[in-house]
């Protein structure tokens, strides 16, 4: 399972990056305005900092202008992914570029066959929002359920980006789904390493040691 961080913090990516865990990172329109940079130096400086796939997101609305924008940000790198929205002009810009082997995350999605038709447009990633799923009442992880099991049946190469993800559990259960991938908050990736045992195990172990007088050095 590849973990990418949804941010846009610099300083949040390097620390992960720093992991050697980092797989990818997105963005989206809001976590650029958090950030208060300018979207294409921004953009530059993270794919600076992962090998990975960094998902900048196109703002137009409209098929042609989305054709524009994403032609402006692919030139920032080669590991840049253009995400769209899964409208019918995002999916037709999806289907443009990914024909010309540039690499698409189509986001929003909030249905199995939303997710069926991006994989239709080619897409590389599509981005089910477990988060704002669980907010409206459903279950997030029902999606993920069910995109997985269209995407198996008819062997779709695009892979299941687990997004809007809001704790730990959620990438628990998007792993053992089968999610291709996960997009947390960095706070959310951190977490997932910590475990109060362990922290009670080194307590431990470091007491005792101490008693010894040694030193592996
Ligand atoms: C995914 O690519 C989005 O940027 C993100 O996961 C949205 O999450 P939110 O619902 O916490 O805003």
């Amino acid at each position: 399972m590849k973990f990418f961080v949804d941010t846009a913090e610099i300083e949040a990516i390097r620390d992960l990056a720093a992991t050697g865990l980092l797989d990818g990172v997105t963005t989206n329109p809001s976590l650029i305005a958090k950030s208060g940079r300018d979207f294409k130096e921004v953009t530059a400086e993270i794919c600076g900092i992962v090998n990975g796939p960094v998902s900048a997101e196109v703002v137009a609305l409209d098929h042609a202008t989305m054709m524009k924008e994403a032609e402006v940000l692919r030139k920032i790198a080669d590991n840049v992914c253009i995400k769209v929205p899964l409208t019918v002009d995002g999916l037709k810009t999806c289907k443009a570029l990914s024909s010309e082997g540039t690499m698409v995350n189509v986001t929003l999605c909030f249905s199995a066959n939303q997710a069926l038709l991006a994989a239709k447009a080619g897409a590389s990633f599509i981005s089910p929002f477990v988060g704002r799923h669980d907010d409206n009442g459903f279950d997030g992880m029902d999606l993920i359920e069910d995109i997985r099991l269209i995407y198996d049946n008819y062997s779709f190469a695009t892979e299941i980006l687990v997004a809007s993800v809001r704790h730990t559990t959620h990438v628990l259960q998007a792993a053992k789904i089968g999610a291709d991938v996960m997009t947390a908050p960095p706070a959310v990736i951190h977490a997932l390493f910590k475990h109060v045992l362990t922290d009670k195990g080194i307590e431990g172990f470091m007491a005792d040691w101490a008693k010894t007088g040694q030193s592996i050095l």
